[in-house]
């Protein structure tokens, strides 16, 4: 099944507000360690190059959302990927250059009820290396190749967000109901705002125990992922999934990178929503590239639908008023959507 054909096919799953989120952006209460400032500066700023700074080998396993029982859902048959290797650790000092900046630590940390520390929002202007990275046609195609769709960074906000937590500083800040199979959880069992996300692992993780993801499938088993060594990746369709982060134990520290990803394509369906990333965002950057890129989905998709209609007059084949209908239908119910999302 092609995804265009997925459009209208099943409601997306909703992503739960846990607690009694505050719309505004929250500083972290304690400093950024010192050390880890000091251990990121490097000698020579340099520009992401695929030849150079992308590693990639494919992943040992891909898990479908058909062996996890959720076939039929989200935009491409993946669910998630084994870790594999992505980037270089030559590309990692460059991207911890960038978020250890002081540029970026004045303007860019957050705290939520999910997670304690992040940096988001770094944009090009701080950090031009992580955004090439994630902005290469080389590194794109791979993230797509085994996501099983071409997919896109959600939006320029969306392309790093980077969680920091030094040796077992990760203390739950949302006290998750504990079940047996929770073990250490970190963040409470959520979906994602984006369809794919994928997780880069900037620290060496010598000495680190658990600090892996665990995705519910159907029927309620728990799988976990983790990237195993610096510069190792896990894409995830979780949008679609389940999931939490498990605490991390030992190590030095602990800092991954989580980029989400759209469809390249404006006719697959967008459940893109908000919900999780208000909090911890300069809410006018957000509305402002998120009205942007809607927007822009919107016009394609206009655009291709009145070809269709110039072309059907063409070819004097009669006028579908069914068909017609549908399309306005979904196109105002997308409206509806971004109205929705944009809230004071
Ligand atoms: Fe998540």
């Amino acid at each position: 099944m092609s995804a265009t054909q997925m459009i209208t096919q099943t409601a997306a799953p909703k992503v739960h507000h846990v607690g009694q989120p505050t719309w505004r952006a929250t500083r972290p209460k304690e400093p950024i360690p010192q050390f880890l400032i000091d251990e990121a500066k490097v000698q020579t700023k340099q520009s992401f190059d695929a030849k150079r700074h992308l590693n990639y080998e494919p992943p040992s396993k891909i898990f479908t959302m058909e062996e996890i029982g959720l076939q039929g859902q989200g935009i491409s048959p993946v669910a998630v990927t084994a870790p594999f290797q992505l980037f270089t650790e030559e590309a990692i000092k460059q991207m911890r250059a960038e978020i250890f900046s002081q540029d970026v630590l004045d303007n860019c940390l957050y705290m939520s009820e999910f997670v304690k520390c992040t940096v988001r929002g770094m944009g090009s202007a701080r950090a031009p290396f992580t955004c090439g990275a994630w902005n290469s046609p080389e590194v794109l195609a791979k993230v797509s190749e085994v996501a099983g769709i071409d997919l896109v960074p959600a939006m320029d906000y969306e392309i790093a967000a980077i969680n920091i937590s030094v040796n077992d500083q990760t203390i739950p800040i949302f006290n998750a109901p504990k079940s047996d199979e929770d073990e250490f959880p970190a963040f409470a069992w959520h979906r994602d705002s984006y369809p794919f996300v994928c997780v880069t692992m900037l620290s060496d993780c010598v000495g680190m125990t658990g600090g892996e993801t665990a995705l519910k499938t159907a029927w309620g088993e728990i799988m976990k992922v983790r990237g195993l060594a610096m510069g190792t990746a896990v894409v995830m369709q979780g949008r679609y999934i389940e999931h939490q982060a498990l605490k991390a134990v030992g190590g030095h520290e602990r800092i991954s990178m989580v980029t989400s990803f759209r469809a390249k394509s404006p006719h697959v369906k967008d459940d893109c929503v908000l919900t999780g990333v208000r909090p911890i965002s300069n809410l006018s950057e957000l509305y402002s590239q998120y009205t942007q890129y809607r927007l822009e989905v919107l016009e394609e998709r206009l655009r291709d639908r009145l070809k269709k209609e110039q072309r059907r007059e063409f070819a004097k084949r009669s006028f579908n008023i069914a068909d017609v209908r549908t399309f306005l239908s979904e196109q105002k119910e997308f409206i509806e959507s971004i109205i929705e999302e944009l809230i004071e």
